[in-house]
């Protein structure tokens, strides 16, 4: 039997209900034979401190999403769009996984990333998912654009308090997770 595909996910939201949180949680529902999707907490990583990392290293909860991007064969981005650009929550584990910089290319170097981002708006996060791309280039991450973007407007309409609601959106989600993970089985 062939390897299983193991893809990571974090969304960019603290919130209980957040639309976002839900788009990651579907798409681990939706994923293709062979391939699973494990969410990667951040609720636990605090405000970055430099002081601190010099004190004590990385919090235990970046260490974990460290390890966890690294063994993973991909990383899935859910994010939310605030005042236009990317939300500060998912930048500081970002900012902190990347500490220290000796790590960076385990962590990050040539992984394969998809984004995904939802808002009750109408613009889909399209202005957040574009200012990802300059800090995973940076990171010198494999940013996924072949099936992208990867959009959801109106959440509020395509959501309950189950999770996603809307027929049309899984099917959306499903082609992008399959399309993701055969990319990644090529990387
Ligand atoms: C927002 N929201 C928002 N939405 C959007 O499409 N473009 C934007 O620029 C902003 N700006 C913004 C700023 C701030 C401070 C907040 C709190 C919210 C709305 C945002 O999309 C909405 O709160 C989502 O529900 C956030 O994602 P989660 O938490 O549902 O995953």
């Amino acid at each position: 039997m062939d390897r299983m595909v193991e893809i990571v996910g974090i969304a960019g939201s603290l919130r209980q209900g957040s639309f976002n949180r839900a788009l990651l949680r579907a798409a681990s529902a939706v994923m293709p034979d062979g391939a699973k999707l494990s969410i990667l907490p951040i609720d636990d990583v605090p405000l970055y401190n430099g002081d601190v990392e010099r004190a004590e290293g990385v919090p235990e909860a970046v260490a974990a999403l460290k390890t966890g991007v690294e063994r993973a064969a991909g990383l899935v981005l859910a994010t939310p769009e605030y005042n236009g650009g990317i939300p500060g929550v998912l930048k500081n584990a970002i900012d902190w996984m990347s500490r220290p910089p000796d790590d960076i290319p385990r962590v990050f170097h040539g992984k394969p990333v998809a984004l995904m981002g939802a808002t009750p708006g109408g613009l889909g996060t399209t202005l957040s998912q574009t200012g990802w791309l300059q800090i995973l280039r940076t990171l010198r991450m494999r940013v996924w654009v072949e099936k992208g973007p990867f959009y959801v407007s109106g959440a509020g309409k395509l959501f309950d308090a189950s999770g996603l609601s809307d027929a049309e959106l899984r099917e959306r989600l499903r082609n992008y997770m399959a399309a993701f993970v055969e990319h990644v089985g090529r990387a």
